[in-house]
């Protein structure tokens, strides 16, 4: 089993290019087959949902010519199925945008309900009282949603919660519907705007994206285009972090500042420097103690949910007490588990962990329980006394691209190994 292993105590240093964003990039893949022309994407980030999505989507008859690990051009008009397998849904979650791609084009979809996963419920009720209000039938059972309607028309629709998923599901089932959608309470997070441009790109008029209130006029059809996916403002963030972490100086390249403003904010109040370009940020933690400070993570603008394992893992090592409260999912604290393993001193009460920074960490066999979880191991790992290893990195490289391979790009000593013999030489190597 694929295991990364690293030896701590190096200050990172350096600069690292950020991938196209996960989030948008899902979407996005998505919501290109709803064009019967050729749909170039550029800037996808090579990471294993991507490489599930665009499954999914050929699964279904889509044509997808894979041009390098960085561009795609998807066909919609071969699309000979609308029922989304289980088998991908399992994989990823955001296959379920599909329905509302596939419901918008062919007024018809079938996907596998997705289950619970590892920080929390996650419902769809918000996602099929949009496509209701559009005018489609939606019925759950034998483990799919399905969703079909005679005709879509345009409505008003109140999200209950803020929601990325459903403003997004409900943005691409209104694009091609009769008449004027509104969608309130919408998520303003940069991946929704991405989306909404791309649709643009390809014919919709889509306005109000990155407020809380988008208004969607439905056309009658969506052309081809060439679209670039915006950078990853988490990935970008754990760089930003795991420099602050090793008290190294890191410059994350290819981002959006305006992005990551609360991930920023957050490190200037840990005591951090940050300097701003217009397409890179450098953060500075060299001689520094790290201060603690209060987080909740909120929608967007606001602290992203997303960049909440690796706050917990910059604060754990901060001088004093701080509190980081998880208000989106309703478990997303696994992994302090793990990190009061490595020496971390985190009391977690409801939806509140209470961090009392500690000098170090030290190296521990620990697992991932999650995408960002593990991100924030790795980010601990690079920081601890000694050695850590980590199991289940299946999970991280969902998210991050060549991981390993951009942070021994800035001085980590870190390997991705498959087994016990390679374990053991970068044991020797570093030892
Ligand atoms: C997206 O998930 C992201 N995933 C998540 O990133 C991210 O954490 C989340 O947005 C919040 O920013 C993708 O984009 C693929 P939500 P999503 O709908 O859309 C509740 C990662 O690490 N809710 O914004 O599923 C829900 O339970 C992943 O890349 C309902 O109640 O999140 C949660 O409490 C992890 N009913 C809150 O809303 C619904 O119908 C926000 O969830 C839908 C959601």
């Amino acid at each position: 089993m694929a295991q990364y292993v690293m030896k701590g105590g190096n200050p990172l240093h350096g600069s690292v290019d950020i991938s196209g964003a996960k989030n948008a990039a899902l979407a996005i893949i998505a919501a290109a087959i709803m064009a019967d022309e050729p749909v170039t994407v550029n800037n996808l980030p090579d990471v294993n949902d991507v490489r599930v999505m665009l499954e999914a989507i050929r699964e279904i008859g889509a044509g997808v010519d894979r041009k390098d690990k960085h561009t795609v051009v998807i066909e919609g008009s071969t699309i000979n199925a609308l029922i989304v397998d289980y088998e991908y849904i399992k994989k990823i979650r955001a296959s379920y945008y599909l329905l509302g791609s596939l419901l918008g084009k062919y007024k018809r979809a079938e996907v596998a309900m997705p289950g619970g996963c590892a920080i929390g419920a996650r419902p769809m009720d918000l996602h099929e009282k949009g496509f209701r209000a559009l005018g489609a039938e939606v019925d759950e059972g034998y483990g799919l949603i399905s969703a079909r309607a005679k005709e879509l028309c345009g409505a008003h629709i109140y999200l209950d919660k803020v929601s990325v998923g459903a403003t997004i599901n409900i943005m691409m089932a209104a694009v091609l519907a009769e008449g004027k959608t509104t969608i309130e309470n919408a998520a303003k997070e940069p991946h929704v705007v991405d989306v909404a441009n791309f649709l643009n790109s390809m014919g919709a008029n889509v306005k109000g994206a990155g407020t809380d209130m988008i208004r969607i006029t439905g056309v009658k059809s969506l052309h081809g285009t060439e679209y670039s996916v915006i950078p990853d403002q988490i990935e970008a963030g754990t760089f930003m972090y795991a420099a602050a972490a090793t008290h190294g100086e890191v410059t994350v390249r290819n981002v959006i500042p305006k992005h990551l403003e609360a991930t920023t904010a957050k490190l200037l109040e840990a005591g951090c420097r940050i300097a701003e370009g217009d397409d890179a940020v450098t953060v500075s933690a060299r001689d520094i103690t790290l201060l603690p400070t209060q987080v909740t993570t909120l929608p967007y603008p606001g602290f992203p949910t997303d960049m909440q394992p690796q706050m917990t893992a910059v604060l754990g090592l901060a001088d004093g007490v701080s509190t980081v409260t998880e208000s989106i999912f309703d478990n997303r604290f696994k992994y302090v588990a793990e990190l009061i393993r490595m020496g971390a001193s985190i009391r977690v009460e409801s939806n509140i962990a209470i961090i009392t920074g500690v000098d170090h960490y030290t190296g521990a066999h620990v697992s991932a329980p999650d995408l960002r979880a593990g991100a924030a191991l790795v980010i601990a790992g690079l920081a601890a006394d000694g050695i850590t290893t980590i199991d289940d990195i299946h999970f991280v490289e969902r998210g991050y691209e060549d991981f390993t391979e951009k942070l021994r790009g800035i001085g980590a000593e870190i390997e991705r190994v498959d087994n016990e013999r390679d374990l053991r030489k970068f044991m020797f190597q570093v030892s």
